[in-house]
């Protein structure tokens, strides 16, 4: 059996009880410890010299290859090419999306480097799975350092419309860097087919109905693998966080209220600011629920070097202290706003208890937490999930409240209605979206993905 290599630009760190920094993480641990194999990608480490060879260390049949950064690559592949140039455009905020060839020339640097130290590892009959947007290229320089076996490619964010890629000005160079992998993964239907749309409008390939793509004299596989998470293992983790000590005190801290939550990276793409004012539109249009709702959104930061996280740190801090000290009572304040990371197994009790879940992101790949939220409820009680109509989950669970995340109103309609909803309401919709994520698992991701790459 092949060998399953993934490469990524953050590696998870080992402790599965600290709380790996995204979706990505999350699921590439969990489809590795299924298969062993290599997981290659950077230390997190930036340093002044980077050393020539990949440090290497086992976890049971999984070998971790992780390289630091120099500064500069730090600064022009990751803070600046991936985050300041793909990053905003993927999530169509063409507003903050910046370009400039020196990061462009750090990025493909910094992909070279990363094949040409993965490259030694490999054996020819390897499957090599590349993550996300950082490293689009690193199949063709894979090849250029003479890897000739498997090569796939999944995307976790969006892909965007032909017009907005348009907007970046290396953009043909990156489709074409995406055709040369045998299979290309989306999360969605609406991003494989802004894939397709590109290949017909901006390229002389062709495009069949079942994704097979001719372009650039390769010819691959391009179609919607949508990520999961373990069902199963959430569910029963959350079960017992229920009982844990932090759920507890929670609970009480709650004093009956209902609880509504958040929990995103503190990043622009996720409608933060936009919620702030659902919840705080919701308490002005509906004051029954004053004293009755709290609102507790944690958002660890992220990419604190990116100005422009600075910046949506600054807005919502102010959004924060604007809203309780509007409405704030001696014994209740309406936002718990968390600046921190709290472990995955903190969360899932407080999802479990949670009445509502709020996920609106303004454009999302997939979006797990959203996922996660479900999975952690109890049938019998089950809480309620407020979902953007733009994150990739939408296509799956559209038995949850889909809001368009601009419109305010909108959100704060569905806050109310999920805070008076019966049981038997939510029971339904809940069992519907627990049962597509039994039928969606990570583990049924990772083998969809892994078996059409082995098909090649
Ligand atoms: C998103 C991206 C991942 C990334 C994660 C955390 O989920 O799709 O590739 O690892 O965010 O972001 P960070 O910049 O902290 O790695």
């Amino acid at each position: 059996m092949s060998r399953l290599v993934v490469v990524s630009n953050r590696v998870a760190p080992v402790d599965e009880g600290k709380t790996a920094s995204g979706g990505l993480a999350v699921a590439v641990l969990a489809a590795l410890k299924e298969t062993g194999g290599i997981w290659f990608g950077w230390s997190g480490e930036v340093v002044e010299a980077a050393a020539d060879h990949p440090k290497l260390f086992n976890v049971g049949r999984l070998t971790y290859a992780t390289l630091d950064l120099t500064a500069q690559d730090h600064d022009e592949y990751y803070n600046g090419f991936a985050n300041r140039t793909l990053w905003p455009l993927f999530h169509y905020r063409l507003d903050l999306h910046s370009f400039t060839r020196r990061d462009y020339a750090g990025y493909l640097r910094v992909n070279s480097l990363f094949a040409s130290k993965l490259a030694p590892l490999l054996e020819p009959d390897d499957l090599v799975w590349v993550q996300d947007y950082h490293l689009v290229p690193m199949g063709e320089a894979l090849k250029r350092a003479g890897f000739t076996g498997r090569l796939g490619f999944f995307l976790h964010t969006p892909f965007p419309a032909c017009e907005v890629l348009r907007a970046l000005p290396s953009h043909a160079d990156l489709v074409r860097s995406l055709c040369a992998y045998d299979v290309v993964g989306f999360q969605s239907h609406r991003d494989a087919n802004s894939f397709y749309s590109y290949i017909n409008s901006e390229t002389t390939g062709t495009v069949t109905a079942d994704g097979t793509v001719s372009a650039f004299g390769r010819t691959l596989r391009a179609a919607a693998f949508p990520i999961g998470v373990d069902t199963e293992n959430v569910a029963r983790m959350a079960e017992g966080a229920q009982r844990s000590p932090q759920t507890v005190r929670m609970q009480e801290s709650l004093d009956d209220k209902h609880l509504i939550i958040g929990v995103d990276r503190l990043d622009y793409s996720k409608g933060l600011v936009h919620r702030f004012a659902a919840f705080e539109r919701l308490l002005e249009a509906y004051p029954e629920n004053r004293g009755r709702a709290t609102f507790m959104q944690v958002a660890p930061p992220t990419r604190t070097d990116v100005p422009e996280y600075a910046e949506i740190r600054r807005e919502l801090e102010e959004a924060a202290g604007r809203i309780n000290g509007r409405f704030a009572d001696i014994d209740w304040v309406p936002i718990r706003y968390l600046n921190r990371n709290v472990s995955r197994r903190a969360l899932a009790g407080f999802f479990r208890i949670a009445r509502i879940a709020v996920v609106t992101p303004l454009r999302d790949g997939m979006n797990l937490v959203a996922k996660e939220y479900i999975a952690s409820q109890s049938a019998k009680n089950p809480g309620v999930l407020i979902l953007s109509e733009f994150a990739g989950a939408a296509e799956q669970l559209t038995e949850a409240l889909l809001v368009n995340p601009y419109d305010i109103d909108e959100m704060a309609e569905a806050m109310q209605s999920a805070m008076n909803m019966d049981v038997s309401e939510r029971q339904n919709r809940w069992q519907a979206m627990f049962t597509t994520l039994q039928e969606t698992d990570v583990s049924i991701w990772r083998s969809n993905f892994i078996d059409a790459l082995r098909a090649v």
